[in-house]
């Protein structure tokens, strides 16, 4: 189950890396859904061409966080998704969401963190002064931006960088860490799954 925003950059690459890596037959894994909080995000074109079922599911209808989280579980359970993907979900959860999916629930963040949680992460960097970014794949908690990390990828920050063009740069790195991290998540589990070998 993947969730997104906008393009869908990363979902499209973890879509694409299922079948190049054969989750199905492997991990017994496929991508069930792709929610999106937007109904204009492109991100859902490319999950319907590829027969994927798809649900909008808007913020602006509920009144409180609470209401929208409660309704985007709902859309979320309907499929029963071992693991629930963002990939560019552009909204703050609440505590009930993320206690709901604890251990199961994994985020992409266009920064090295602990460094520069929240939004505009690119010209923070930059701003900063800093000589190498990069991007977090991490397991999500309640604190934003702040749970255990899984994998990061690492850029230069070059000389006049301009925010667009290390966004660009990280992106790239994006779509190889996000498949990987998930492709180990779903490889402990299947390795969990196992009955333990004991001598007879
Ligand atoms: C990605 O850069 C992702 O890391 C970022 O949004 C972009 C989504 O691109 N996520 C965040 O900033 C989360 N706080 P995509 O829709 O093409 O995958």
């Amino acid at each position: 189950m993947i969730l997104i925003s906008g393009e869908g950059s990363n979902m499209a690459a973890i879509v694409r890396s299922a079948r190049q890596e054969r989750w199905a037959e492997r991990f017994g894994a496929r991508v069930t859904a792709v929610i999106s909080n937007k109904a204009e995000a492109g991100g859902l074109v490319f999950a319907q061409a590829e027969g994927i079922a798809t649900a909008v599911v808007s913020h602006k209808a509920f009144a409180t966080r609470e209401l929208f989280d409660t309704a985007l579980a709902e859309a979320i359970d309907a499929h029963a998704p071992a693991l629930v993907v963002l990939a560019g979900f552009m909204r703050i959860l609440t505590p009930g969401f993320v206690a709901r999916y604890a251990g199961r629930l994994l985020n992409i963040h266009p920064s090295l963190l602990p460094a520069f949680p929240g939004l505009h992460t690119h010209q923070r960097a930059i701003d900063a002064g800093c000589k190498v970014a990069g991007v977090t794949v991490h397991q999500v908690t309640a604190e934003l931006d702040h749970g255990p990390i899984l994998d990061q990828a690492v850029v230069p920050v070059l000389a006049d960088d301009t925010a667009a063009a290390l966004a660009a740069r990280i992106l790239t790195q994006e779509h190889l860490l996000y498949p990987r991290a998930i492709g180990g998540w779903l490889a402990a589990q299947a390795r969990a799954a196992e009955p333990a070998f004991s001598p007879s």
